[in-house]
């Protein structure tokens, strides 16, 4: 059930309506639902009939400290892809044992970092990634868990820009090398392989694209088995789609099910690095109609507060915070930036005048993470509703937080 519902024509997250939030902290702002962002996490938590799994939350989805210290504490563990990302989950209250570390870029200082901290394990994404942290880990004289990120081979995600396991793309390892990175892990002093990852995409709807992810990944420990390695988990990676507009779409516990029966024979924990699914439905975004100019529909929230419609043409459905009966007209929903990119919505039908609050839905993933202070904008506030009670969990910029870390020539 939604947590973002109209009573009485005003629209509501849980218990609180919207426009008290707006009226004490002003537009544009992101607010999330606690309860959706809880009862998402547990609807993975909760789907295992076999061996219970570890669910690693991508903190690049959703990273406010305090939606990850909410996380931590029903149980979540984090799929973490820079130092920045290490730092925050920690700060959170995470257990290291239950962080992993991707991404194809890992630096010497990320890597120490990771070390230090006793991490579950680094998604190995490249022969000279394995070479590099193997001298680290030597240089901090540890055994360093690893698992090997395999690429494969699969065209599945919901837009070009969101693709990743597709032999041509930047991500995992092919799967004609993986043994021979294994065989040399399996040798080394100073690296252990634990276990084997993949991430094939992001808002993938097809079910069947997981099925044939797991069946790779069960063929692939089979092999790594016959060189002597036990491995301890199998991840998946995240990935599961949502619904933008109120369609049906797959449920944590339908992807569970297929990889549990892919998998029944293994013994493996299995992991899944879920971002969008557990954080996309449990935010939307209030921006004010400043000024309304022909077609227009111009509103105090950007293409930097959201980045999403400009960048993959994301379509995010858009609610009056007070429903009219009135018939709805067309518009096209810009924001202030000075690009012609900056349309939130286009050919959209939505009841509005000037002055009127309206909710961006569905931006709780790659909302918040993903704006920017183009065209010298704060960034916007991040609220959490609990019930009937509201707390801010990140201020908006000020003007002040914009110019600290520039240097005036001759100050
Ligand atoms: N694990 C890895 C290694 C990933 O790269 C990602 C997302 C995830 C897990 C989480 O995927 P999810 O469950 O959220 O689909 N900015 C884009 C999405 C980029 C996804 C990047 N990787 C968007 O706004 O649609």
């Amino acid at each position: 059930m939604s947590h973002f519902l109209y009573k009485n024509k005003n629209l509501f997250c849980e218990n609180v309506d919207v426009r008290d939030i707006a009226e004490k902290y002003g537009t544009p702002s992101y607010v999330y639902s606690k309860k959706t962002l809880e009862e998402n996490f547990e609807s993975y938590f909760n789907a295992f009939e076999k061996n219970q799994g570890l669910i690693c939350f991508s903190v690049k989805s959703l990273s406010n400290i305090s939606v990850l210290k909410l996380l931590n504490e029903k149980g979540s563990g984090f799929d973490i892809v820079s130092g920045g990302e290490l730092e925050r989950a920690i700060h959170a209250g995470a257990n290291p044992k239950k962080i992993i570390f991707t991404g194809i870029a890992k630096s010497n200082e990320e890597i120490t970092a990771g070390i230090k901290r006793n991490i579950l394990a680094f998604n190995i994404e490249s022969e000279a990634e394995m070479h590099r942290i193997e001298k680290l880990a030597a240089a901090e004289n540890k055994v360093v868990d690893v698992a090997i990120r395999f690429n494969p081979e699969i065209d599945s995600g919901g837009h070009e820009y969101i693709k990743t396991g597709r032999k041509k793309d930047k991500f995992g390892i092919l799967l004609d090398e993986i043994l021979s990175l294994a065989e040399h892990i399996s040798n080394s002093s100073f690296l252990k392989l634990i276990g084997l990852s993949c991430h094939i995409g992001s808002q993938i709807i097809n079910l069947n694209d997981f099925k044939t992810t797991a069946q790779y990944i069960k063929k692939l420990a089979q092999e790594v088995n016959k060189m002597g390695v036990d491995l301890e988990f199998l991840d998946l990676g995240g990935g599961l789609g949502i619904s933008y507009s109120n369609t049906d779409s797959p449920t944590p516990k339908d992807l569970i099910a297929i990889i549990e029966e892919e998998l029944s024979d293994r013994s493996e924990k299995i992991i899944l690095e879920p971002g969008r699914s557990i954080s996309g439905n449990a935010a939307i975004m209030l921006t004010s109609v400043e000024y309304i100019k022909g077609k227009y529909l111009i509103v105090d929230a950007g293409m930097n507060d959201l980045i999403r419609p400009a960048l993959y043409k994301a379509k995010h459905n858009i609610l009056n915070a007070k429903k009219s009966d009135s018939v709805s007209e067309e518009w096209t929903i810009v924001g202030p930036i000075c690009e012609s990119s900056d349309v939130l919505a286009k050919d959209f039908k939505i009841n509005a005048s000037e002055g009127d609050l309206l909710a961006v839905e569905t931006v709780g993933a790659y909302g918040h993470v993903m704006s920017s202070n183009y065209n010298t904008r704060r960034k916007p506030p991040e609220i959490l509703v609990e019930g009937s009670n509201f707390k801010i969990i990140r201020q908006r910029e000020t003007y002040k937080d914009l110019l600290r870390n520039e240097i005036e020539l001759n100050a």
